[in-house]
């Protein structure tokens, strides 16, 4: 092994890359294109060995604090903007299906299962807004798609998910709904409101450190899935929301926000959105990933 210099010390260890054992070719890519910018960014700024030892006890704080119920790394990574980026990079929108964005850690497995145009609020809050809302899932040509699942989540009006909220129902605001054999779905539910991610512990000195505010846009998460398409992660924004623009986890897509428009009577809510979906079949990603 060549001894290490501060000109050489890049290409020493990219050298050493499987010398002790098999690695996959991907494995390689990665070490190979995480080693150059590592040490060009420690180059960069110069960073020093205390720097350097401070990064190991955030990281080292971070680990201790990941729980079933807190994954502190994910939230790093929203922060800084690459849980966003790995989901555009995994998928591309290539034609006319709906804009995914990040899951965020508040989803909970196995909502309760509704039937169409039920309400997924099971208590009352003096602030709350209900909402009817409605819409189709269809394919990239149009063709209304029927037993798709739709699972949606969000925060009540004290800006809390149920997960982290001692007085709220177990599963409150959470559902899962099927579209019909023309592709229709209709659920109620409240409208969403900002709130901030966590910002204590280590995700709160990363914002401080970027000189950055914790808060989100109002917002229902959905998962929508069906057999044979591919699984749309997404998040439908309220257009009046506060922090639209400058949202903590840079999440926002022009084509995720919607119109929280008045009740229509027949309703009986205080207010009316529609909103579609678009899936694009498994074989259509995976043709695309391929290329
Ligand atoms: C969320 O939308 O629930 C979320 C996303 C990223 C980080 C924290 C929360
Ligand atoms: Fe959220």
């Amino acid at each position: 092994m060549s001894k290490v210099t501060i000109d050489n010390v890049t290409d020493v260890v990219i050298a050493s890359l499987g010398q002790n054992g098999d690695i996959t070719a991907r494995q390689r890519e990665i070490m190979t294109a995480l080693l150059r910018h590592l040490h060009g960014f420690c180059k960069d700024v110069t960073l020093t060995h205390g720097e350097f030892i401070d990064a190991c006890m955030f990281l080292a704080r971070a680990g201790s604090i990941c729980d079933d119920r807190r994954q502190e790394f994910i939230l790093l990574g929203d922060i800084l903007g690459v849980e966003v980026l790995c989901d555009m990079l995994t998928n591309p929108v290539t034609g006319a299906e709906s804009e995914s964005t990040v899951l965020g850690p508040f989803y909970r497995e196995n909502p309760p299962v509704l039937p169409h145009g039920a309400s997924t609020a099971q208590k009352h809050f003096d602030n709350e807004e209900t909402v009817f809302m409605e819409g189709y899932v269809q394919d990239i040509s149009g063709k209304p798609l029927a037993g798709v699942t739709l699972d949606i989540w969000e925060d009540a009006p004290n800006g809390l998910y149920e997960n982290h909220d001692h007085d709220q129902p177990d599963f409150n605001l959470r559902g899962r709904f099927e579209t019909d054999e023309n592709g229709y779905f209709a659920l109620r539910a409240l409208r969403p409101v900002p709130y901030p991610i966590p910002s204590d512990e280590t995700a709160g000195e990363l914002l401080r450190f970027m000189g950055h505010h914790p808060n989100r846009p109002g917002h229902l998460h959905f998962i929508v899935s069906k057999h044979g398409y591919r699984t749309l992660v997404s998040q439908i924004y309220d257009r009046t929301s506060k922090w639209l623009d400058n949202d903590s986890v840079f999440a926002v897509k022009d084509s995720l926000v919607g119109d929280f428009l008045p009740g229509k009577p027949e309703h009986g809510t205080d207010l009316y959105l529609r909103f579609d979906f678009k899936l694009k079949t498994e074989a259509a990603s995976q043709s695309i990933a391929a290329e």
